[in-house]
């Protein structure tokens, strides 16, 4: 499976912020926004990711993460010149695509839960059609809205509907089958201008191809989209780190526990953020697994 991980649009709402530099570098506890969303591809077992951005910003993104080879996975980047929707991802991506199947990950989404790797594991080998994610939330009327019957099959999908069927929002993260290309090139831009991802979606509900998994009660995904938000996504981030002493979308320490690095590597990637505290987690983990 491949991965995009959408990180352009004008994050309009964090202005003045968002003027100069793109929403997804900003910081969540003491990391970029963007690792959260590399950590759940890298999750998904996925080596092989494209991040896409605007002109302006992936200079910027390709100096933090390079070609991904500290983490042992190959990154990739290209632009997205405007915000013309989230599906438009698979069609700047389709090359990255080729035949295999994606993940797509928003580069603002943080997700955070028990279990979490072996759902992602789970839903990411051989996937038929598509697979999102939902999330019960107080204000479904804010976000797209998948409805589930008693076994879990998904049987509407709504965009911000006023009167929504159930109060499971579909999250930032989809996996699809290769499918999804095709169906993006059909798709036509919404009275918003947009390749609108609801109606990608939608082709895969009418074929009787979508799943929705239900990521539970006690789960966090978090929003970052307002100044607000992304306080909260902070403090709640830096309360587990520093209660527990664990690190939340460390990406060295991801890619040590998934296999891609060995401890070495890791203790490397460490030195290389100096006296910080994200850096000396790094090299305590490396530390750790080696002895
Ligand atoms: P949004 O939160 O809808 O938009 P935004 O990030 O531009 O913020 P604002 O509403 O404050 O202006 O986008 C969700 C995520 O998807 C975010 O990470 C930006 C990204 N995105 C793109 O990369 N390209 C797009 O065409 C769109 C619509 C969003």
């Amino acid at each position: 499976m491949k991965g995009i991980i959408l990180a352009g649009g004008t994050g309009s709402r964090l202005g003045p912020m968002t003027a100069a530099i793109s929403k997804q570098l900003l910081p969540v506890g003491d990391k970029p926004m963007i690792f959260y969303p590399l950590s759940v591809l890298m999750l998904s077992g996925i080596r092989e990711v494209l991040i896409i951005s605007l002109p302006r910003d992936v200079p910027l993104f390709r100096q933090l993460l390079g070609d991904g080879s500290q983490f042992g996975i190959h990154l990739d980047y290209a632009e997205q010149p405007h915000p013309n929707g989230l599906a438009e991802a698979f069609l700047i991506g389709e090359e990255h695509i080729g035949d295999d199947s994606v993940a797509l990950v928003l580069g603002d989404n943080v997700f955070h839960g028990p279990g979490f790797q072996r759902v992602l594991e789970k839903h990411s080998t051989a996937v038929k059609g598509c697979v999102l994610f939902g999330y019960r939330v107080s204000d479904p009327e804010r976000y797209g809205v998948g409805e589930l019957d008693d076994t879990g099959r998904l049987l509407s999908l709504e965009e911000k509907p006023a009167r929504p069927r159930s109060d499971l929002a579909v999250t930032g993260l989809y996996f699809y089958d290769n499918d999804v290309v095709d169906i993006a090139r059909r798709v036509r831009p919404s009275a918003r201008g947009e390749l609108e991802i609801t109606d990608v979606n939608r082709a895969y509900l009418e074929r009787g191809l979508a799943k929705m998994v239900d990521l539970g009660r006690g789960f966090a995904w978090l929003d970052t989209g307002t100044p607000e938000a992304l306080l909260e996504a902070s403090q709640y981030v830096r309360t587990l780190e520093q209660r527990q002493d664990v690190g939340i979308a460390c990406l060295e320490e991801v890619a040590l526990r998934m296999g891609f690095i060995d401890t070495e590597a890791c203790l490397a990637a460490g030195r290389r953020y100096g006296n910080s505290r994200y850096g000396r987690y790094v090299m305590e983990i490396a530390r750790e697994l080696r002895d």
